[in-house]
């Protein structure tokens, strides 16, 4: 495509999620990148990490444990603390100095944990004492099995959402635009979701009704603290990843975008898993009518396609963005882009991270 054909594609205008203003529809997805410094606090890299990358629509932060409790692997940073939320100050305002946009992904990975990866005092909670087969890499020990999962009361159930709660005040005070809940991936939220990990026979499972009472409760709570246009959802629906499993996705997600729908959230984040057949695209189209960004293997033509036709408002772009902090620039010149290293992806230091420079040819 020519420099001028680009210059007037449609991820490159202007976009509107809620009360969210975007100077275009390239959005950074979450990525978590395991550079948080000790109390899991975001540093001097991630300023530099993200403010490089200002020039996209809108960045979505690494996911960020809203608590102690939330969090699962290693070196993840929290909001939660005075010094986290004085970290993530200096991030936003770097964004913001560039005129940029960015939201917080508030990340509670449930059974995806390890104990060595948390603080000593933290549990390891998910709606059912169901462990999550598979390992994860600890700092302390390399990789281990996943821990058993405590069972959360309804009272625990009560105080994670004043986690929630409490972390998007935080957000608020550390100047983020918004928030966005991780209910993807097979953690806290969409533990709760599925019938492989949701046992309960309470008020929060047994039925799909009260599957989807958690994921609710937990946006009406960030609703109440932002406004809900400035709040996100991110869902992937079917997604085995992380041993994960639902007797009926289609069914659940139908019935949860139904009941979020009337909610007028700023978006709806989706991505579209190539490990399931089913068509969140589609479904996301068909049950919430509210702005869409699509994620999963998108590059420039394809991110426009989707726009062109309908189907998104935005897109977002997760590795294209790691070894490119100028995305959005190469993607408007047609410039070629740089691949990234895989070995550096969630080490500790600046290599891999803050190493990629801009285009300089
Ligand atoms: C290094 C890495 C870390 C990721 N961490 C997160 C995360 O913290 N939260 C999240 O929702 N998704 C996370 N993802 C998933 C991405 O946001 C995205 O869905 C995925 O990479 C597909 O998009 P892409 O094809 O543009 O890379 C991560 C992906 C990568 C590559």
């Amino acid at each position: 495509m020519s420099a001028d054909g680009a210059r007037t594609s449609a991820l490159l205008r202007p976009v509107t999620l809620g009360a969210l203003s975007l100077r275009n529809g390239v959005i950074m997805a979450p990525m978590t990148r395991s550079r948080a410094g000790p109390g899991d606090v975001p540093g001097a890299l991630a300023v530099a990490y993200y403010g490089a990358r200002a020039s996209a629509g809108m960045i979505i932060t690494e996911g960020t444990q809203p608590s102690a409790h939330g969090k699962g692997y290693a070196r993840t940073p929290g909001l939660y603390s005075a010094e986290q939320l004085a970290g993530w100050q200096r991030v936003t305002e770097a964004v913001h100095a560039a005129g940029g946009t960015i939201v917080l992904q508030m990340m509670h990975v449930g059974r995806i944990a390890s104990r060595l990866n948390k603080d000593a005092d933290a549990r390891t909670v998910a709606p059912s004492a169901v462990r999550a087969s598979g390992r994860i890499f600890t700092d302390a020990a390399g990789l281990v099995e996943f821990d058993t999962p405590l069972e959360l009361s309804v009272e625990g159930i009560r105080d994670t959402i004043g986690e929630y709660a409490q972390s998007a005040r935080a957000a608020q005070l550390a100047g983020f635009d918004g928030v966005e809940l991780h209910a993807a991936s097979g953690y806290l939220p969409m533990q709760f979701l599925s019938t492989g990990t949701n046992l309960r026979r309470d008020a929060y499972g047994g039925t799909l009704a009260k599957r989807l009472r958690f994921v609710i409760e937990v946006l009406e709570t960030l609703a109440e603290v932002w406004g809900a246009d400035r709040v996100g959802l991110r869902i992937c629906p079917g997604n085995p990843f992380n041993d994960m499993r639902d007797e009926d996705p289609v069914g659940t997600y139908t019935a949860l975008l139904g009941a979020v729908s009337a909610m007028d959230l700023a978006y709806l984040h989706v991505i579209r898993s190539p490990l399931t057949s089913i068509d969140a695209f589609a479904l996301a189209r068909a049950c919430f009518p509210g702005p869409r960004i699509l994620n999963d293997g998108f590059d420039f033509a394809s991110g426009n396609a989707a726009l062109d036709s309908g189907a998104a408002a935005a897109v977002s772009y997760a590795r294209n963005f790691i070894a490119n902090p100028d995305l959005v620039e190469r993607y408007a010149r047609g410039l070629p882009l740089a691949a990234f290293d895989r070995r550096t992806l969630y080490t500790p230091g600046a290599e891999g991270y803050t190493s990629y420079p801009p285009y300089a040819g």
